[in-house]
């Protein structure tokens, strides 16, 4: 099966490298929209654009279903999508609200960007006690390394909401790259969900394997991080033409 994964920016990598890890044969096309990144901040109607040029990107790639591995793009866009296209779209977002609806937790703190707090997606579909954290400084801290930044920026987000939560969701696709600072930060005492994981019910193994990834931007620092999380062999990282 060939599978289209996008987002923003290298968040979605997290995602890529956890199906690639579950399901290792299957010919995955990456897109990463470094050109307009970040999505966090932009209207519903940019996003729509946005979104339908990623996917009209991985379909004239030949995919045959697409993950939305944008945070962003799952609590706003997902309705308009899947209405637009016929080809299977899954977002990121629902299989972790299933997830915890199905769970012990009770006192959840969810980071995610703006647009996606804004959305309450998370809030309106779960019945517990939610914090919703804006977390908008991570991704630009994230895609330009400026990692001297992030302790800090971590303690002004969290500390107020350190003592009240037992979990806390990664909402926003490239928060899983800080998940070590994150957990330090914790003691290692609360349990950190990478939305990856519950999404990995809705993929299965075929039998061929490879890996194409695209950026409408590139340069050194993206591909030096995009090896970096990846940690894969022989690449294909190359700009949209
Ligand atoms: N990785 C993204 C998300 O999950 C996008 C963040 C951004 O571009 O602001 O929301």
């Amino acid at each position: 099966m060939r599978v289209g994964v996008f987002d923003s920016g290298i968040g979605g990598l997290t995602v890529l490298k956890n199906l690639y890890m579950h399901y290792p044969n299957n010919e995955y096309v990456y897109f990463g929209d470094t050109l307009n990144l970040p999505y966090g901040n932009k209207t519903k109607e940019e996003l729509e654009k946005l979104s339908t040029k990623d996917i009209e990107f991985l379909l004239d790639k030949k995919v045959d279903i697409i993950i939305v591995a944008c945070g962003t793009v799952s609590s706003n866009c997902i309705e308009y999508l899947k209405s637009k296209y016929q080809i299977p779209i899954y977002d990121i977002i629902s299989p972790t609200i299933k997830y915890l609806n199905n769970s012990n937790y009770n006192n959840i703190g969810i980071i995610a960007t703006n647009k996606t707090i804004d959305s309450h997606i998370f809030k309106n579909n779960l019945n517990k006690s939610i914090y919703e954290i804006k977390t908008p400084d991570f991704v630009p801290i994230i895609e330009n390394n400026r990692y001297s930044e992030l302790d800090y920026t971590i303690d002004s987000y969290l500390k107020e909401y350190k003592d009240k939560i037992d979990l806390l969701v990664l909402g926003c696709t490239h928060y899983p790259i800080i998940k070590d600072n994150l957990n330090k930060y914790f003691n290692n005492k609360i349990e950190l969900l990478d939305m990856s994981y519950p999404l990995l019910e809705k993929l299965t193994d075929d039998n061929i394997s490879s890996i194409k990834i695209y950026y409408s931007k590139l340069n050194e620092t993206i591909i030096n991080n995009t090896k970096k999380i990846l940690d894969i062999d022989n690449l294909s990282i190359e700009e949209k033409e």
